[in-house]
């Protein structure tokens, strides 16, 4: 079976179907994305999927892995049509998570005040877990409208991963509202939510002023130094965030 990876960037995904025994092709514009997926071992051509020049290679699967709301998505679903195979599939999917309210709001307040432009600033929160069915319906409405494609199926798996606030302060950083801002930034916004989620288990309101002086709090061990002094329960245990996500896969028989 021919796998076309489209925007494959550093090929999480089309490394996991070559390890399936797939053949595969990765399509990617970022030279270093495609020099990190071929030094991997799987080959890469390095282009947008609107200007990747197939020739008459044509495959039985398309994959776009958290990548295709950055394609054009009438080209898009256009090639994608020309390059399948009679019976091929088109198979979009992506993941998105969303922490609770009372963790999301004060951070997005945190971001408003550090970095008012930021996309993540908005009021309310964003919560994305709607937002992205709702633009996976829109894909399907493009994909519909080339008239290539048979009825498409759209799956949605539902998760909910549980972290320390330790662990969620320490990815916090790495997601893409946080990674280009400066230290001092990313600080206080970290500080927010750690209050935050103190509140939501304790409301530690009161003691907040103090923490620093407490017999009772301390840093958390296991997280990145924040400076902020109460990342773990009065009594030592991490303080848990539920963040609830999905993963949405749309598949589109050719
Ligand atoms: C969020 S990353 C996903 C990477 C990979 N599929 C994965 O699951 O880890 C989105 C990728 O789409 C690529 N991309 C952006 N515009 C593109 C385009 N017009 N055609 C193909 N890929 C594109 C980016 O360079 C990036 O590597």
């Amino acid at each position: 079976m021919d796998v076309l990876d489209v925007g494959c960037g550093t090929g999480i995904a089309g490394r996991r179907f070559q390890a399936a025994e797939r053949t595969v092709l990765g399509v990617e514009p970022d030279p270093r994305m495609a020099g990190f997926a071929s030094a991997r071992g799987l080959p890469v051509e390095v282009a947008t999927f609107e200007d990747w020049q197939p020739g008459n290679r044509t495959f039985d699967a398309i994959l776009a892995a958290q990548s295709w709301h950055w394609i054009d998505p009438v080209a898009g679903a256009a090639k994608a049509a020309a390059v399948l195979r009679p019976g091929g599939r088109l198979a979009i999917f992506g993941h998105t998570y969303e922490p609770p309210a009372a963790v999301a709001e004060p951070f997005a307040a945190a971001v408003r005040r550090v970095a008012p432009d930021s996309p993540f600033s908005g009021q309310p929160a964003r919560r994305p877990l709607a937002f992205y069915r709702s633009e996976y319906i829109k894909v399907n409405d493009r994909i519909g409208e080339t008239g290539s494609f048979g009825d498409p199926e759209l799956w949605q798996f539902d998760w909910q991963q549980t972290y320390s606030s330790a662990q969620w302060l320490e990815l916090l950083p790495t997601t893409g509202g946080l990674t280009r801002l400066r230290a001092d930034q990313q600080a206080e916004i970290l500080t927010a939510v750690g209050d935050a989620v103190d509140v939501l288990h304790h409301g530690l309101h009161d003691t907040r002023r103090d923490r620093r002086g407490s017999p009772h709090l301390r840093p958390s061990s296991g997280g990145r130094d924040t400076g902020h002094a109460a990342l773990t329960t009065v009594a030592g245990l991490p303080l848990p965030v539920h963040v609830d996500g999905i993963r949405v896969l749309l598949v589109a028989h050719g």
